[in-house]
């Protein structure tokens, strides 16, 4: 035998330099939940260890957040008004829109803001867009997204993220913003986001579940791959700067495709239904929780991501600050 791969497996320190795969703080991206009121840190229920923050508890979320090492963050915004129209998503004063600002003054470039822009959290009925009947009219709610992601950026958000689903929002949110003369603010999109059970906990977090049937009409059938590449090609026509492949977990082979086949960043979402799975399992003693957020970030880099979101981004700077990761 002259070829033995476990020469190459005899200790850590060797083990380390012939790594394919780094894992690097810089591209984790943490998601935050605002809500309005005043001096809230609610732990949310389904998701432990992840809290509801008003804006003044916020900036010291923030604060840790960055002392773990973590300087991106996702905002999300669960307003205390609902309508029909979800007119709370690009209020100028609206609970994501006032949070970026306040954010910004205390933090200013040490921080870096990203805001989910979509109106499932805002509208009466949940779903992610304005209803013609029992059905969300695509073209009239791209008018509402491109609206709210303006405001977020007029707010001072570093970056808009559409998690809508709806076709050819990408492009209504690029116009909109470069008439407005934010050229530079880059978007990443949710363009690979499939209708998945593993957003369940997100949804309590925010109150944004369907009053009524799914999202299968906008987000996509879990069966298909082309037509994930489909979504992200035209995503990158429509002029996104970055695309997303969500969930992770159980899309590590859309991540290599989109990365084989296209010339952008690409970034992945582990979410709150991998969290809470992690968290649960853990709490049973049925699984090792630090050991396995360490393997489900290194499987999401070795698919290809580039950028990880995920709600144990502390966790995993912590992991890599001690060298089990990366
Ligand atoms: C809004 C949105 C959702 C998530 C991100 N943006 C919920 C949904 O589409 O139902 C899910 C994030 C997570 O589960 O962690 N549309």
């Amino acid at each position: 035998m002259n070829i033995r791969p476990r020469r190459l497996r005899g200790n850590e320190i060797l083990r380390k330099m012939v790594r394919e795969t780094r894992v690097d703080k810089s591209s984790l991206i943490y998601p935050v939940f605002v809500k309005e009121g005043t001096g809230i840190k609610e732990e949310i229920p389904t998701m432990p260890g992840q809290y509801r923050y008003s804006i003044d508890t916020l900036l010291k979320g923030l604060e840790e957040t960055l002392d773990a090492g973590v300087s991106k963050v996702m905002f999300f915004g669960i307003p205390d008004k609902k309508d029909e129209v979800g007119s709370q998503a690009y209020a100028k004063d609206g609970i994501v829109q006032r949070a970026v600002a306040k954010a910004k003054e205390a933090f200013g470039d040490d921080l870096y803001l990203i805001t989910d822009v979509c109106m499932c959290e805002y509208t009466s009925h949940g779903h992610c867009g304005v209803l013609c009947g029992h059905e969300v009219e695509n073209d009239k709610t791209l008018e509402l997204l491109a609206k709210t992601a303006l405001s977020h950026v007029q707010a001072g958000a570093d970056m808009v993220a559409p998690s809508d689903m709806m076709d050819g929002r990408v492009l209504a949110i690029r116009n909109l913003l470069d008439e407005n003369g934010y050229k530079e603010a880059p978007i990443m999109s949710y363009a690979v986001k499939y209708a998945s059970a593993f957003y369940g906990p997100f949804r309590d977090a925010a109150g944004s579940a369907p009053s009524f049937g799914d999202r299968k009409s906008y987000q996509m059938d879990y069966h298909n791959r082309r037509e994930g590449l489909k979504e992200a090609l035209l995503d990158v026509e429509e002029g996104a700067d970055i695309i997303m492949v969500k969930p992770a977990l159980s899309y590590l082979d859309i991540i290599r495709e989109v990365k084989n086949e296209l010339h952008v960043p690409v970034a992945a979402y582990s979410v709150s239904g991998e969290y809470a799975m992690v968290k649960a399992g853990a709490k049973l003693g049925y699984i090792e929780e630090d050991k396995i957020i360490c393997e489900m970030a290194a499987g999401a880099y070795r698919a290809g991501t580039d950028i990880y979101l995920t709600y144990f981004a502390k966790e995993i700077a912590k992991y890599i600050e001690e060298g089990r990761i990366g």
